[in-house]
């Protein structure tokens, strides 16, 4: 089996493939001056190739890059390609929120089956319902125990687990039972056409804690620094946030911040500076248990 790392792959290729002790490489690419994607893979392919490419922004540029590889590896001879996601773009677009929405999830991984894909493995996908139109077999891994280590280096006390929707619930407790500590969920909702967030208020006792808001996915971090202004304004001591998925575009990270939260940690689904907690473990143990 070799591991391939496409444009997007944060170099998850060569930490999984240390782990599992196998050979990683990284495709090659570049983009033509009209903007088109350029993908060529530098050596023969083996029989079964695992795919890495994350979809962070931009993400249609690295969709294209990613339908490229899938389809170029069978037409070079290998006979299963096994496509790992760590970021599924897309993925809060899964259902038709307004009359004659595309549900863009789905057809996303329409595209990546029919392209031959023989296993499709994601982290953390913003609904797991959404896998249910895959008819190949698919894993998607939620970083809970990852979570857990992380917070517990961060040596608190007093510790209440927060989502700040109640569609994070499972997350959030599956956490604080790994840790021991209390767990709660704020209600959140969003305006369909003007996008924006509203928490209502919420009775938790969160009055000289420590809190730990998590959450899959940060993107323009209005929901967090409404949460955390919530929680500080009810009198905790302190509040940190850890996400699966740090997209944290244009100024997200100062208003994280100067909504009074410590520290922000993520995984590194998606490169930037606070991507401090690995994935490639897990990825390695569902592929090694695959491949066993
Ligand atoms: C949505 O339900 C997700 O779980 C996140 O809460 C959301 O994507 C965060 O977006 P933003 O950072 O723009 O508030």
């Amino acid at each position: 089996m070799l591991i391939i790392g496409g444009p997007a792959s944060n170099n998850l290729e060569n930490e999984i493939a240390d782990i599992i002790g196998m050979r990683s490489l990284k495709v090659d690419y570049k983009i033509f001056p009209d903007g088109e994607s350029y993908i060529r893979f530098p050596e023969k392919l083996e029989e079964d190739i695992v795919l890495i490419q994350s979809l962070f922004p931009p993400q249609d540029k690295h969709l294209i890059e990613l339908f490229l590889m899938i389809d170029t590896a069978y037409n070079l001879g290998a006979e299963r390609v096994i496509v790992v996601v760590p970021y599924m773009a897309y993925s809060r677009q899964d259902k038709r929120f307004l009359e004659g929405e595309a549900i863009s999830i789905e057809s996303i991984l329409k595209i990546i089956e029919k392209l031959g894909t023989k296993y499709f493995l994601t982290v953390d996908i913003h609904k797991e319902n959404s896998l249910k139109i895959l008819s190949i077999p698919y894993t998607n891994i939620v970083p809970t125990v990852l979570f857990a280590e992380k917070i517990q280096e961060l040596n608190l006390d007093n510790i209440v687990i927060l989502s700040p929707d109640a569609g994070g619930i499972g997350r959030v407790r599956d956490v604080a039972e790994k840790i021991g500590c209390e767990y709660d969920f704020l209600e959140k909702r969003r305006d369909r056409i003007s996008g924006e967030v509203r928490l209502r208020p919420k009775n938790i006792d969160v009055a000289n804690k420590n809190i730990v808001i998590i959450d899959d996915i940060i993107s323009t971090g209005g929901t967090i620094s409404l949460a955390a202004k919530q929680v500080i304004k009810n009198g905790a001591r302190s509040v940190y946030v850890l996400c699966t998925h740090a997209l944290l575009i244009n100024n997200a990270v100062k208003k994280i911040l100067s909504s009074g939260v410590k520290e922000i940690i993520a995984t590194n689904t998606i490169p930037n500076i606070y991507s401090k907690i690995s994935v490639a473990p897990l990825i390695a143990s569902v592929l090694n248990n695959l491949f066993k």
